[in-house]
Protein backbone atom coordinates (compact mmCIF):
# COMPACT_ATOMS: atom_id res chain seq x y z
CA UNK A 1 0.00 0.00 0.00
CA UNK A 2 0.87 3.44 -0.99
CA UNK A 3 -0.02 6.18 2.12
CA UNK A 4 0.07 9.67 1.52
CA UNK A 5 0.16 12.10 4.91
CA UNK A 6 -0.76 15.35 3.51
CA UNK A 7 -0.83 18.52 5.76
CA UNK A 8 0.42 17.22 9.06
CA UNK A 9 3.35 18.42 11.47
CA UNK A 10 6.35 15.87 11.48
CA UNK A 11 7.65 15.57 15.05
CA UNK A 12 10.72 13.12 14.61
CA UNK A 13 13.18 13.48 18.10
CA UNK A 14 15.38 11.36 16.42
CA UNK A 15 16.47 13.65 13.66
CA UNK A 16 14.89 16.81 15.14
CA UNK A 17 12.84 17.20 12.37
CA UNK A 18 9.38 19.30 13.90
CA UNK A 19 7.84 21.50 10.66
CA UNK A 20 4.59 20.92 8.73
CA UNK A 21 4.90 19.00 5.49
CA UNK A 22 3.80 15.37 4.11
CA UNK A 23 5.16 11.59 4.74
CA UNK A 24 5.07 9.11 1.99
CA UNK A 25 4.81 5.54 2.88
CA UNK A 26 5.41 2.83 0.23
CA UNK A 27 5.61 -0.86 0.88
CA UNK A 28 5.95 -0.34 4.52
CA UNK A 29 8.70 1.89 4.93
CA UNK A 30 8.88 5.46 5.22
CA UNK A 31 10.04 6.61 1.24
CA UNK A 32 9.91 10.52 2.24
CA UNK A 33 9.24 13.34 3.83
CA UNK A 34 8.41 16.58 1.47
CA UNK A 35 7.00 19.72 1.53
CA UNK A 36 8.19 22.95 4.17
CA UNK A 37 10.61 20.00 6.06
CA UNK A 38 13.24 20.93 3.83
CA UNK A 39 13.90 16.83 4.11
CA UNK A 40 15.41 15.44 0.59
CA UNK A 41 13.50 12.20 -0.36
CA UNK A 42 11.71 10.23 -3.11
CA UNK A 43 8.13 11.24 -1.96
CA UNK A 44 9.46 15.23 -2.97
CA UNK A 45 7.72 16.59 -5.75
CA UNK A 46 6.67 13.47 -7.08
CA UNK A 47 2.54 13.07 -8.72
CA UNK A 48 0.23 11.00 -7.28
CA UNK A 49 0.86 7.22 -8.71
CA UNK A 50 -2.27 5.30 -8.96
CA UNK A 51 -3.43 3.45 -5.84
CA UNK A 52 -2.01 6.06 -3.81
CA UNK A 53 -4.31 6.72 -0.89
CA UNK A 54 -4.27 10.40 0.49
CA UNK A 55 -5.26 11.50 3.89
CA UNK A 56 -5.89 14.98 4.39
CA UNK A 57 -4.05 15.76 8.09
CA UNK A 58 -4.19 18.65 8.40
CA UNK A 59 -3.85 19.70 12.34
CA UNK A 60 -2.51 16.70 13.08
CA UNK A 61 0.46 15.26 14.30
CA UNK A 62 2.60 12.96 13.09
CA UNK A 63 5.33 10.91 15.27
CA UNK A 64 7.52 7.80 14.83
CA UNK A 65 5.26 4.79 16.14
CA UNK A 66 4.97 5.49 20.39
CA UNK A 67 6.65 2.49 21.97
CA UNK A 68 5.99 1.39 25.52
CA UNK A 69 8.74 -0.47 27.11
CA UNK A 70 6.78 -1.66 30.23
CA UNK A 71 3.43 -3.72 29.45
CA UNK A 72 2.17 -6.89 30.89
CA UNK A 73 0.56 -8.96 28.12
CA UNK A 74 -0.46 -11.68 30.98
CA UNK A 75 -0.03 -14.55 28.09
CA UNK A 76 0.66 -17.28 28.63
CA UNK A 77 -1.02 -18.29 31.67
CA UNK A 78 -3.27 -15.25 32.97
CA UNK A 79 -5.99 -15.04 29.51
CA UNK A 80 -8.52 -13.73 31.62
CA UNK A 81 -6.80 -10.39 32.35
CA UNK A 82 -5.37 -9.91 29.33
CA UNK A 83 -4.36 -12.13 26.34
CA UNK A 84 -1.74 -11.13 23.43
CA UNK A 85 -4.24 -10.17 21.02
CA UNK A 86 -6.39 -8.01 23.59
CA UNK A 87 -3.03 -6.03 24.72
CA UNK A 88 -2.17 -5.46 21.13
CA UNK A 89 -5.36 -4.23 20.41
CA UNK A 90 -5.14 -1.80 23.38
CA UNK A 91 -1.77 -1.19 21.94
CA UNK A 92 -2.27 0.16 18.92
CA UNK A 93 -5.79 1.98 19.97
CA UNK A 94 -3.14 3.86 22.52
CA UNK A 95 -1.52 4.84 20.02
CA UNK A 96 1.61 2.61 20.13
CA UNK A 97 2.93 0.74 17.36
CA UNK A 98 5.62 -1.56 19.32
CA UNK A 99 5.30 -3.07 23.06
CA UNK A 100 7.66 -4.83 25.16
CA UNK A 101 6.09 -7.43 27.15
CA UNK A 102 7.12 -8.62 30.88
CA UNK A 103 7.88 -11.61 31.88
CA UNK A 104 5.44 -12.28 35.34
CA UNK A 105 3.39 -14.79 32.98
CA UNK A 106 2.68 -18.48 33.82
CA UNK A 107 4.37 -19.99 33.05
CA UNK A 108 7.36 -17.15 33.98
CA UNK A 109 8.89 -16.22 30.38
CA UNK A 110 12.46 -17.51 31.66
CA UNK A 111 12.91 -19.69 28.87
CA UNK A 112 13.19 -20.05 24.89
CA UNK A 113 9.98 -21.52 24.26
CA UNK A 114 8.09 -19.49 26.13
CA UNK A 115 9.92 -16.22 24.41
CA UNK A 116 9.18 -17.82 20.57
CA UNK A 117 5.42 -18.31 22.42
CA UNK A 118 5.02 -14.95 22.50
CA UNK A 119 6.63 -13.64 19.43
CA UNK A 120 4.62 -16.78 17.47
CA UNK A 121 1.49 -15.49 19.08
CA UNK A 122 2.03 -11.57 18.62
CA UNK A 123 2.84 -12.38 14.74
CA UNK A 124 -0.29 -14.09 14.11
CA UNK A 125 -2.37 -10.89 15.89
CA UNK A 126 -0.26 -8.94 13.15
CA UNK A 127 -1.17 -5.52 14.83
CA UNK A 128 1.81 -4.14 17.42
CA UNK A 129 5.38 -5.00 17.04
CA UNK A 130 5.95 -7.14 20.58
CA UNK A 131 9.02 -7.80 21.92
CA UNK A 132 9.53 -9.70 24.78
CA UNK A 133 11.36 -9.33 27.72
CA UNK A 134 12.81 -12.06 29.80
CA UNK A 135 13.47 -12.93 33.59
CA UNK A 136 16.69 -12.35 35.19
CA UNK A 137 16.09 -15.40 37.18
CA UNK A 138 14.63 -18.68 36.77
CA UNK A 139 10.63 -18.33 37.64
CA UNK A 140 12.02 -14.78 39.05
CA UNK A 141 12.40 -15.98 42.05
CA UNK A 142 16.19 -14.31 42.49
CA UNK A 143 17.66 -17.76 42.86
CA UNK A 144 19.41 -18.85 39.66
CA UNK A 145 20.19 -17.05 36.41
CA UNK A 146 18.63 -17.96 33.21
CA UNK A 147 20.11 -18.73 30.18
CA UNK A 148 20.71 -15.26 28.72
CA UNK A 149 22.19 -16.25 25.19
CA UNK A 150 19.50 -18.25 24.55
CA UNK A 151 16.73 -15.88 25.33
CA UNK A 152 18.67 -13.15 23.32
CA UNK A 153 18.45 -15.42 20.19
CA UNK A 154 14.67 -16.67 20.60
CA UNK A 155 14.04 -12.65 20.47
CA UNK A 156 14.51 -11.29 23.86
CA UNK A 157 15.65 -7.95 24.22
CA UNK A 158 16.14 -7.22 27.91
CA UNK A 159 16.06 -8.87 30.80
CA UNK A 160 13.76 -7.70 34.20
CA UNK A 161 12.08 -9.85 37.48
CA UNK A 162 9.14 -6.76 37.17
CA UNK A 163 6.85 -7.11 40.00
CA UNK A 164 9.42 -8.52 42.07
CA UNK A 165 12.52 -7.52 43.06
CA UNK A 166 16.22 -9.09 42.86
CA UNK A 167 17.04 -9.60 46.33
CA UNK A 168 20.47 -11.26 46.25
CA UNK A 169 22.77 -8.63 45.30
CA UNK A 170 25.33 -11.27 44.11
CA UNK A 171 22.67 -12.40 41.78
CA UNK A 172 22.12 -9.08 40.16
CA UNK A 173 25.70 -8.81 40.08
CA UNK A 174 25.89 -11.53 37.43
CA UNK A 175 22.75 -10.58 36.23
CA UNK A 176 24.55 -7.14 35.09
CA UNK A 177 27.43 -8.72 34.11
CA UNK A 178 25.85 -11.62 31.96
CA UNK A 179 23.48 -9.45 29.54
CA UNK A 180 26.16 -6.76 29.59
CA UNK A 181 28.28 -9.27 27.68
CA UNK A 182 24.84 -9.66 25.55
CA UNK A 183 24.94 -6.21 24.75
CA UNK A 184 21.70 -6.06 26.98
CA UNK A 185 19.85 -3.89 29.31
CA UNK A 186 18.63 -5.05 33.19
CA UNK A 187 15.75 -3.39 33.76
CA UNK A 188 15.60 -3.63 37.39
CA UNK A 189 12.01 -3.59 40.00
CA UNK A 190 13.67 -1.76 42.79
CA UNK A 191 12.13 -2.60 46.02
CA UNK A 192 13.54 -3.83 48.97
CA UNK A 193 10.83 -6.51 50.15
CA UNK A 194 11.68 -6.47 53.97
CA UNK A 195 11.14 -2.78 53.93
CA UNK A 196 7.79 -2.68 51.72
CA UNK A 197 6.59 -6.20 53.44
CA UNK A 198 2.72 -6.01 53.98
CA UNK A 199 2.86 -2.49 52.83
CA UNK A 200 -0.90 -1.43 50.52
CA UNK A 201 -0.09 2.06 50.20
CA UNK A 202 2.44 4.52 50.38
CA UNK A 203 3.52 5.28 53.89
CA UNK A 204 2.70 8.71 54.96
CA UNK A 205 0.43 10.95 55.92
CA UNK A 206 -2.50 9.73 54.51
CA UNK A 207 -1.72 6.07 54.93
CA UNK A 208 -1.69 7.01 58.85
CA UNK A 209 -5.21 8.61 58.77
CA UNK A 210 -7.03 5.35 56.71
CA UNK A 211 -5.49 3.29 58.71
CA UNK A 212 -3.58 0.91 56.01
CA UNK A 213 -0.10 -0.39 55.67
CA UNK A 214 2.92 1.68 54.62
CA UNK A 215 5.22 1.21 51.91
CA UNK A 216 8.07 3.80 52.58
CA UNK A 217 9.52 5.70 49.64
CA UNK A 218 12.98 4.15 51.01
CA UNK A 219 11.83 0.67 50.12
CA UNK A 220 12.38 1.96 46.37
CA UNK A 221 15.73 3.94 47.26
CA UNK A 222 17.50 1.51 48.74
CA UNK A 223 17.15 -0.62 46.26
CA UNK A 224 17.78 1.99 43.14
CA UNK A 225 20.55 2.90 45.44
CA UNK A 226 22.62 -0.66 45.56
CA UNK A 227 21.85 -1.25 41.94
CA UNK A 228 23.43 2.06 40.81
CA UNK A 229 26.20 0.59 42.72
CA UNK A 230 26.49 -2.26 40.96
CA UNK A 231 25.57 -0.70 37.66
CA UNK A 232 28.61 1.42 38.26
CA UNK A 233 30.89 -1.25 39.56
CA UNK A 234 29.88 -3.58 36.54
CA UNK A 235 29.73 -1.17 34.03
CA UNK A 236 26.68 -2.93 32.44
CA UNK A 237 23.45 -0.86 31.55
CA UNK A 238 20.92 -0.80 34.32
CA UNK A 239 17.28 0.45 33.62
CA UNK A 240 14.96 1.60 36.63
CA UNK A 241 11.27 0.99 35.89
CA UNK A 242 8.55 3.19 37.23
CA UNK A 243 10.54 5.68 39.43
CA UNK A 244 8.19 6.97 41.98
CA UNK A 245 10.13 8.80 44.60
CA UNK A 246 11.89 12.16 45.41
CA UNK A 247 14.80 10.28 46.38
CA UNK A 248 15.36 7.57 43.26
CA UNK A 249 15.22 10.84 40.88
CA UNK A 250 17.63 12.05 43.20
CA UNK A 251 20.06 8.98 42.97
CA UNK A 252 19.54 8.42 39.64
CA UNK A 253 20.36 12.27 38.73
CA UNK A 254 23.56 12.01 40.41
CA UNK A 255 24.71 8.30 39.32
CA UNK A 256 23.87 9.68 35.51
CA UNK A 257 26.35 13.25 36.50
CA UNK A 258 28.95 10.72 37.79
CA UNK A 259 28.73 8.71 34.16
CA UNK A 260 26.81 5.41 35.16
CA UNK A 261 25.28 3.81 32.89
CA UNK A 262 21.30 4.32 34.07
CA UNK A 263 18.48 5.06 32.60
CA UNK A 264 14.93 5.02 33.51
CA UNK A 265 11.22 5.71 33.27
CA UNK A 266 8.26 6.39 34.64
CA UNK A 267 4.60 5.87 34.47
CA UNK A 268 1.87 8.29 33.72
CA UNK A 269 0.04 7.74 37.08
CA UNK A 270 3.12 8.44 39.04
CA UNK A 271 3.26 12.15 37.51
CA UNK A 272 -0.69 12.66 37.80
CA UNK A 273 -1.54 11.19 41.03
CA UNK A 274 -0.99 11.05 44.45
CA UNK A 275 -1.75 8.66 47.76
CA UNK A 276 -4.32 10.99 48.02
CA UNK A 277 -6.36 8.75 45.04
CA UNK A 278 -5.81 5.86 47.64
CA UNK A 279 -8.53 7.85 50.03
CA UNK A 280 -11.16 6.65 48.01
CA UNK A 281 -10.30 2.76 48.91
CA UNK A 282 -10.83 2.11 44.83
CA UNK A 283 -8.62 -0.74 44.15
CA UNK A 284 -7.89 0.59 40.79
CA UNK A 285 -5.54 2.97 42.97
CA UNK A 286 -3.49 -0.49 44.29
CA UNK A 287 -0.22 -0.46 42.58
CA UNK A 288 3.54 -1.25 42.98
CA UNK A 289 5.34 0.94 43.45
CA UNK A 290 2.53 2.69 45.29
CA UNK A 291 1.30 6.17 44.02
CA UNK A 292 3.28 8.79 46.60
CA UNK A 293 3.33 11.99 48.18
CA UNK A 294 2.98 15.05 46.22
CA UNK A 295 6.66 16.00 46.42
CA UNK A 296 7.46 12.71 45.39
CA UNK A 297 4.83 13.19 42.27
CA UNK A 298 6.70 16.76 41.97
CA UNK A 299 10.30 15.66 41.71
CA UNK A 300 9.32 13.25 39.41
CA UNK A 301 7.77 15.93 36.99
CA UNK A 302 11.01 17.87 37.34
CA UNK A 303 13.50 14.53 36.59
CA UNK A 304 11.22 14.08 33.96
CA UNK A 305 11.75 17.67 32.60
CA UNK A 306 15.63 17.68 33.28
CA UNK A 307 16.20 14.36 31.41
CA UNK A 308 16.94 12.40 34.39
CA UNK A 309 13.74 10.29 33.85
CA UNK A 310 14.41 9.28 29.74
CA UNK A 311 11.30 7.40 29.35
CA UNK A 312 7.02 7.47 29.97
CA UNK A 313 6.06 3.95 30.01
CA UNK A 314 2.26 2.92 30.75
CA UNK A 315 3.43 -0.20 33.07
CA UNK A 316 -0.02 -1.47 31.62
CA UNK A 317 -0.66 -4.27 34.32
CA UNK A 318 -4.07 -5.22 33.23
CA UNK A 319 -6.25 -7.36 35.97
CA UNK A 320 -9.93 -9.04 35.38
CA UNK A 321 -12.65 -7.49 38.05
CA UNK A 322 -11.77 -10.62 40.10
CA UNK A 323 -8.84 -9.35 40.99
CA UNK A 324 -10.17 -6.05 42.08
CA UNK A 325 -13.59 -6.41 43.23
CA UNK A 326 -12.15 -7.11 46.61
CA UNK A 327 -11.07 -5.94 49.66
CA UNK A 328 -8.37 -3.11 49.20
CA UNK A 329 -6.34 -5.92 51.00
CA UNK A 330 -6.94 -8.60 48.66
CA UNK A 331 -6.84 -7.03 45.93
CA UNK A 332 -4.26 -7.29 42.67
CA UNK A 333 -1.73 -4.58 42.61
CA UNK A 334 -1.52 -2.64 38.95
CA UNK A 335 -3.43 0.11 36.94
CA UNK A 336 -4.09 -0.77 33.36
CA UNK A 337 -2.36 1.71 31.07
CA UNK A 338 -2.20 1.71 27.52
CA UNK A 339 -5.39 3.41 26.31
CA UNK A 340 -4.64 6.56 29.08
CA UNK A 341 -1.00 6.45 28.62
CA UNK A 342 -0.55 9.34 25.43
CA UNK A 343 -3.26 11.41 26.90
CA UNK A 344 -2.26 11.51 30.33
CA UNK A 345 1.29 12.29 28.93
CA UNK A 346 0.18 14.90 26.69
CA UNK A 347 -1.17 16.95 29.89
CA UNK A 348 2.53 17.72 30.53
CA UNK A 349 3.01 19.07 27.20
CA UNK A 350 -0.55 21.21 27.98
CA UNK A 351 1.43 22.51 31.46
CA UNK A 352 4.53 23.19 29.59
CA UNK A 353 6.29 21.13 31.57
CA UNK A 354 7.95 19.93 28.31
CA UNK A 355 7.93 20.44 24.83
CA UNK A 356 5.99 18.15 22.46
CA UNK A 357 9.45 16.96 21.04
CA UNK A 358 10.30 16.41 24.16
CA UNK A 359 7.13 14.08 25.64
CA UNK A 360 7.52 12.59 22.15
CA UNK A 361 11.49 11.72 22.37
CA UNK A 362 10.48 9.44 25.51
CA UNK A 363 7.63 7.97 24.45
CA UNK A 364 10.07 7.10 21.25
CA UNK A 365 13.66 6.97 20.56
CA UNK A 366 14.54 6.49 23.78
CA UNK A 367 12.75 3.65 24.58
CA UNK A 368 14.47 2.46 21.61
CA UNK A 369 18.05 3.46 22.36
CA UNK A 370 17.47 1.84 25.59
CA UNK A 371 15.94 -1.43 24.08
CA UNK A 372 18.57 -1.52 21.10
CA UNK A 373 15.53 -1.86 18.92
CA UNK A 374 15.22 -0.42 15.07
CA UNK A 375 12.28 1.52 15.88
CA UNK A 376 11.13 5.25 16.81
CA UNK A 377 12.20 7.21 13.67
CA UNK A 378 10.49 8.72 10.57
CA UNK A 379 13.88 8.59 8.65
CA UNK A 380 13.68 7.44 5.32
CA UNK A 381 13.84 3.85 4.94
CA UNK A 382 12.64 2.97 8.51
CA UNK A 383 9.78 0.74 9.00
CA UNK A 384 7.03 2.87 8.78
CA UNK A 385 5.13 2.47 12.07
CA UNK A 386 3.91 5.94 12.71
CA UNK A 387 1.01 7.15 15.13
CA UNK A 388 -0.79 10.28 13.92
CA UNK A 389 -2.28 12.08 17.24
CA UNK A 390 -5.21 14.64 17.32
CA UNK A 391 -3.80 17.27 19.91
CA UNK A 392 -7.30 19.13 19.87
CA UNK A 393 -9.83 15.94 20.64
CA UNK A 394 -11.15 15.95 23.64
CA UNK A 395 -12.54 12.84 24.90
CA UNK A 396 -13.83 10.88 28.40
CA UNK A 397 -12.19 7.83 29.52
CA UNK A 398 -14.50 4.86 29.81
CA UNK A 399 -13.32 1.67 30.80
CA UNK A 400 -16.47 -0.05 29.66
CA UNK A 401 -14.83 0.40 25.89
CA UNK A 402 -11.42 -0.31 26.27
CA UNK A 403 -9.75 -2.68 24.11
CA UNK A 404 -7.56 -3.70 27.04
CA UNK A 405 -9.53 -6.79 28.87
CA UNK A 406 -8.11 -5.15 31.97
CA UNK A 407 -10.72 -2.32 32.88
CA UNK A 408 -8.80 -1.39 35.93
CA UNK A 409 -8.15 2.40 35.61
CA UNK A 410 -7.84 5.41 38.23
CA UNK A 411 -9.11 7.93 35.30
CA UNK A 412 -12.24 6.38 34.46
CA UNK A 413 -14.60 8.98 33.47
CA UNK A 414 -11.73 11.64 33.51
CA UNK A 415 -11.76 14.04 30.36
CA UNK A 416 -8.48 14.11 29.06
CA UNK A 417 -7.12 16.48 25.90
CA UNK A 418 -5.52 14.61 22.64
CA UNK A 419 -5.47 11.44 21.06
CA UNK A 420 -4.14 8.93 18.84
CA UNK A 421 -6.42 8.72 16.08
CA UNK A 422 -4.42 6.67 13.01
CA UNK A 423 -1.84 3.82 14.10
CA UNK A 424 -0.10 2.35 11.30
CA UNK A 425 2.64 -0.19 11.70
CA UNK A 426 4.87 -1.73 8.83
CA UNK A 427 2.63 -0.04 6.49
CA UNK A 428 -0.70 -0.79 7.46
CA UNK A 429 -3.24 1.40 9.26
CA UNK A 430 -3.92 -1.28 11.95
CA UNK A 431 -6.36 2.10 13.91
CA UNK A 432 -8.03 4.69 12.72
CA UNK A 433 -10.19 7.17 14.88
CA UNK A 434 -10.42 9.72 12.09
O1 LIG B 1 1.33 -3.02 40.50
C1 LIG B 1 2.04 -3.78 39.85
N1 LIG B 1 1.50 -4.70 39.03
N2 LIG B 1 3.37 -3.68 39.95
C2 LIG B 1 4.20 -4.58 39.38
O2 LIG B 1 5.40 -4.41 39.49
C3 LIG B 1 3.66 -5.74 38.64
C4 LIG B 1 2.31 -5.45 38.13
C5 LIG B 1 1.56 -6.64 37.66
O3 LIG B 1 2.13 -7.52 37.04
O4 LIG B 1 0.33 -6.69 37.88
ZN1 LIG C 1 5.45 -3.86 35.81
Amino acid sequence: MTLLLKGVRVVDPSRKVDGTGDLLIENGKIAGIGGGLQQTGKGRGKGVPPGMEILDLRGKIVVPGLIDMHTHLREPGFEYRETIASGSEAAVAGGFTSVACMPNTNPVNDNRSVTEFIRRKAAECGLANVYPIAAISLKSEGALLCEYWDLKDAGAIGFSDDGRPVMNAALMRRALEYASSLDMPVIAHCEDRNLSAGGMMHEGFVSTEIGLPGIPGIAEEVMVARDILLAEYTGAHLHIAHVSTAGAVRLIREAKARGVLVTAETAPHYFTLTDEAVRSFDTATKVYPPLRGAEDRDAVREGLRDGTIDVIASDHAPHARTDKEVEFDFAASGITGLETSLALSLGLVEEGLLTLPELIEKMTVNAARILRIPKGTLADGADADITVIDPQREWTVDRGLFRSRGKNTPFHNWTLKGKAVLTIVGGEIRYRDC
